[in-house]
């Protein structure tokens, strides 16, 4: 047999979204093959200088990190100085998905639907802010999502529904995020699919989200609290509009030039897929999303992250399904 590899395994970070890194990484570390990987874990928030001191020692770094400093391109950047090869994708691809403005330009440059917007920055909008802001909110209808640029989880959004509660909402985009994204409302179905792989990419079987009754949308608690939303794989839809969602899910990786993995939110509305935006580094804990869909596909927990390694060190890419159980 093989010598074993190296793992790092990042997990922490300082983003929002700091908990739900540590639940991911506090799973790979439970499930990954131990048999195959020694695993080290780090933290970013502290232990930078000594994961640049072991970097020449390690094969890889698993990024369990989600949000600012870990799906944003910066820990990408690091392990490419670094010399330390990464799961997912590369420094670009990170960047521009993690920001919704600059991702949705890609998406229609690719010809790919995404739901009308207004990006209010608030540099530039000065005293007339408040002016503008209802100007945006005639202009798309009520009620209209306010979300931060460059957030994820759910955190800072909000639903608007009338003029009044636009202020309050923007403070709220304000206080993480120097630019709020103003976007028509979808109503509708929500799913989400996975892709998979380097030069063959797979569509995962997609899911539906329905939150539990009392969330207008996918928040933060229907998104982390047990029962707070139920996820059907694979989800119920028709033969056509699966296959869409597959198509996009697939369209959207390769517009924004992904790499490994990546998750694409959507809204069905009138039996047309609307992107929402795609994850770089999903949720990885054995329930999370993208590993229920692998699930769902035939894959373990552990033989799924198995995958996400491999495709990175194999210089031949792995078939996924030489990973089915
Ligand atoms: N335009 C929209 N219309 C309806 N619901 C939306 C819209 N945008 C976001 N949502 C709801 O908010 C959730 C989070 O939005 P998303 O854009 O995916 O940002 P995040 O990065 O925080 O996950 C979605 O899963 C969905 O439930
Ligand atoms: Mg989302």
């Amino acid at each position: 047999m093989s010598a074993k590899r190296h793992i790092a395994l990042l997990m922490g970070g300082k983003s929002k979204e700091r908990e739900v890194s540590l639940a991911s990484g506090g799973e790979i570390m439970a499930h990954i093959d131990r048999d195959r990987f020694n695993v080290a874990v780090y933290d970013p928030v502290k232990d930078l200088s000594l994961l640049l001191d072991h970097a020449p020692r390690l094969d890889l770094a698993f990024l369990a990190l989600h949000g600012a400093y870990g799906e944003d391109g910066t820990i990408q950047g690091f392990c490419e100085l670094a010399g330390l090869p990464y799961i997912g994708s590369g420094v670009l691809a990170s960047a521009m998905a993690i920001d919704k403005n600059v991702a949705k330009k890609i998406y229609r440059e690719a010809g790919l639907p995404v739901a009308r917007d207004l990006v209010l920055d608030k540099r530039t909008a000065g005293g007339g802010l408040a002016d503008e802001a209802r100007r945006a909110m005639d202009m798309l209808g009520a009620p209209v999502v306010v979300k931060p640029l460059r957030q994820g989880s759910s955190v800072g959004l909000s639903i608007v529904r009338d003029e009044g509660a636009l202020s309050a909402a923007l403070d709220e985009v304000f206080s993480l995020d120097g630019a709020a994204m103003l976007e028509e409302y979808l109503p509708g179905r929500e799913f989400t699919c996975g892709v998979v792989g380097n030069l063959k990419t797979t569509a995962l079987p997609i899911i539906e989200i329905i939150p539990a009754e009392g969330h207008q949308f996918f928040d933060y608690s229907a998104k982390y609290e047990p029962g707070q939303s139920e996820e059907i794989c694979p989800a119920d839809l028709t033969v056509s509009a699966a296959a869409d969602i597959s198509r996009l899910a697939v369209a959207a990786h390769l517009a924004l030039g992904c790499r490994g993995l990546s998750r694409t939110d959507f809204i069905l509305v009138d039996g047309r897929p609307f992107i929402l935006e795609t994850n770089t580094l999903p949720g990885m804990t054995s329930g999370s999303l993208l590993p229920k869909m692998a699930k769902t596909y035939g894959l373990s927990f552990t033989s799924f992250i198995s995958y996400l390694i491999d495709l990175v060190l194999e210089p031949v890419e792995p078939d996924l399904d030489f990973y089915k159980v």
